[in-house]
């Protein structure tokens, strides 16, 4: 005989089960949908109002979105610290206005002292902190290489007058929000610490506060007088590594000297009627975001509806698979070689789905990187541009953590990055992010580390239809994944897609993780039945998306993520 509370318990489960496959009650959409600004002819959307109006204010006089991305990129350099600086490095995916399409790495290196193990102990284990705080922590910056390549590119604006409104702000102040108020109160100690003094960032600011940043001003006047060689082989690269060797760091003048950026040739691939174009090694974006898409594509997800547990199911169970090939296939094409074409093969990807059921989750202990017979073997912020033109770019830029390694270079105006913690420190040793890697994203001389950026620019029949991208570390991949998929697949506006409630998976840990409060209880119960294990994290920031998308009319709807002070700006 059976007891009466296990036959209650064996129902509800059948009953949840049930929901799963098929009466889950659906959230309803926002209503009327939410749209964001709309322009007419050009936008930028960036996580700050003053970097926003910058880079549109470059396209109002005549400059196309390639001097926009300069201008807007220095703006967040001097009104957002917590990612945007002159001490990080980036990505950029471009598709002009006749259809060609490239993408720029300008991402930051290991310097020419770096070593494999040089943040084991001498027992081969990781020293705490030791990746990620601190002058060790920092990568040879590319931010300001990258620039100047865009600008000897497609510059069409001198370097004067784009930067010169970027001085303007840097000399008359930005006022500060409340979210980074809360966000310099909650670094305040760590820089003090980290620099050995007191830095302008840690002092007490209340929201509403203006802070000028009058170094960073003349810095930005140094570049305009003598170019990228002031930042890699001038005044301002003695200061930077001046700074950087006192506080114990390895990064010499000739590591400054060797950095160059790279343009490549971006990740392409079809969804149904898309055509995606993202970016390429060393970031793990693109073929991730593939890998992924490829395997969702013959699931009729918007059947399945927004957010529901079908739909949860093929995503996350297409993420585990891709992110566990991220950990063992992907690092600096320069130095590993990336098997992207059976990566990104249809015979593979579709042999990857075939253990899949509805049934049950698949146990990410079961899954390991898939078999390729002949292979031997994270704070950031985004912003998506369209010009009056029709040029598109998708960029993201990072110092990795909330402002990089913390070291200030206050004869500079700038924070450094901490990107040493992108690589892979010792195999199967999660990084701060969680993510696992192995030899392929090894530390060596000279080598970029693997990174989870996604800018991506999307076309619908042959044109132009969307740019978008995100910060969020290991979870770019998945929010920039889920923002195309909310307006292809379940019809949302640019600004319901970006504000939409999402969803992570990473392979390791074995766990999906949903933002906080905004999945139904009974939808998260019948996920668990499954087998799913799942989290609603509090802190957790699941991306901060920016997107632009073009209307059939051809008028444009900027998406700017409301977990931010994010802000579209058009004409
Ligand atoms: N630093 C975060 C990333 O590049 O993925």
């Amino acid at each position: 005989m059976i007891p009466r509370h296990k036959i209650i318990l064996m129902v509800s489960i059948t009953l949840l089960v049930v929901s799963c496959t098929t009466t889950t009650k659906e959230k309803p959409k926002s209503y009327p949908p939410v749209r964001g600004l709309i322009a007419q002819k050009a936008m930028v959307v960036s996580a700050r109002k003053e970097a926003s109006k910058i880079g549109a204010d470059i396209m109002k006089k005549g400059g196309n979105a390639f001097d926009a991305m300069i201008a807007t990129e220095m703006a967040l350099a001097v009104s957002y610290p917590f990612a945007g600086s002159l001490g990080g490095g980036g990505f950029m995916v471009y598709r002009k206005h006749t259809g060609e399409t490239g993408a720029l790495d300008y991402r930051e290196k290991a310097p020419l002292a770096a070593s494999k193990n040089m943040y084991l102990d001498e027992k081969g284990n990781p020293i705490p902190d030791k990746s990620t705080i601190g002058a060790l922590a920092i990568g040879v910056p590319g931010t300001v290489a990258g620039l100047f390549a865009v600008h000897n590119k497609f510059g069409s604006l001198s370097i004067d007058e784009i930067l010169s409104p970027v001085i303007h702000l840097a000399e008359k102040g930005f006022i500060v929000t409340e979210k980074q108020k809360a966000r310099f109160d909650a670094y305040r100690d760590l820089f003090v610490d980290v620099n050995r003094d007191t830095i302008v960032w840690a002092k007490a600011y209340k929201t509403g506060d203006t802070i000028k940043n009058k170094t960073l001003a003349k810095t930005l006047k140094r570049i305009i007088l003598n170019g990228k060689d002031e930042f890699y082989k001038g005044e301002t690269g003695k200061k930077l590594v001046k700074r950087i060797q006192d506080h114990g760091g390895i990064i010499t003048m000739e590591d400054l000297s060797k950095y160059e950026a790279k343009w490549r040739a971006p990740i392409q691939f079809t969804y149904r009627d898309l055509s995606i174009i993202s970016m390429s090694p060393p970031s793990s974006g693109g073929v991730c975001l593939a890998q992924i898409m490829k395997m969702i594509e013959p699931y009729p997800i918007s059947k399945y509806r927004h957010n529901q547990c079908k739909t949860i199911q093929v995503i996350t169970e297409a993420e585990r698979r891709a992110y566990a090939d991220r950990s063992f296939y992907l690092g600096d094409p320069d130095f590993t070689n990336i098997p992207i074409d059976t990566l990104l093969s249809k015979a593979y990807l579709s042999g990857r789905m075939d253990d899949f059921t509805f049934d049950e989750a698949t146990d990410s202990s079961a899954i390991n990187c898939g078999l390729i017979t002949g292979y031997e073997s994270d704070e950031t912020t985004h912003y998506s541009i369209i010009d009056p033109f029709g040029n598109a770019v998708s960029a993201t830029v990072t110092l990795n953590g909330a402002y990089g390694s913390k070291l200030y270079v206050p004869e500079v105006g700038t924070f450094l990055n901490n990107e040493m913690d992108d690589f892979s420190t010792k195999p199967g040793i999660p990084n701060m992010f969680g993510l696992i890697g192995a030899a392929a994203n090894s530390i060596a001389p000279e080598k970029r580390m693997l990174s989870s950026m996604t800018p991506t620019i999307v076309e619908k029949s042959g044109k132009l239809w969307m740019s978008v991208g995100t910060p969020g570390g290991s979870t770019i991949i998945t929010s920039v994944l889920q923002t195309i998929l909310n307006v292809k697949e379940f019809g949302m506006t640019m600004q319901d897609a970006v504000n939409a409630p999402r969803f992570h998976h990473q392979w390791l840990p074995d766990v999906i993780v949903f933002e906080p409060n905004s999945f139904d209880h009974q939808l998260l119960d019948s996920l668990r039945a499954k087998g799913y294990h799942s989290s609603e994290e509090q802190s957790r920031i699941l991306g901060k998306v920016d997107g632009i998308l073009v209307l059939p009319d051809g008028t444009l709807e900027g998406g700017a993520d409301k977990r931010g002070d994010d802000t579209a700006v058009g004409f």
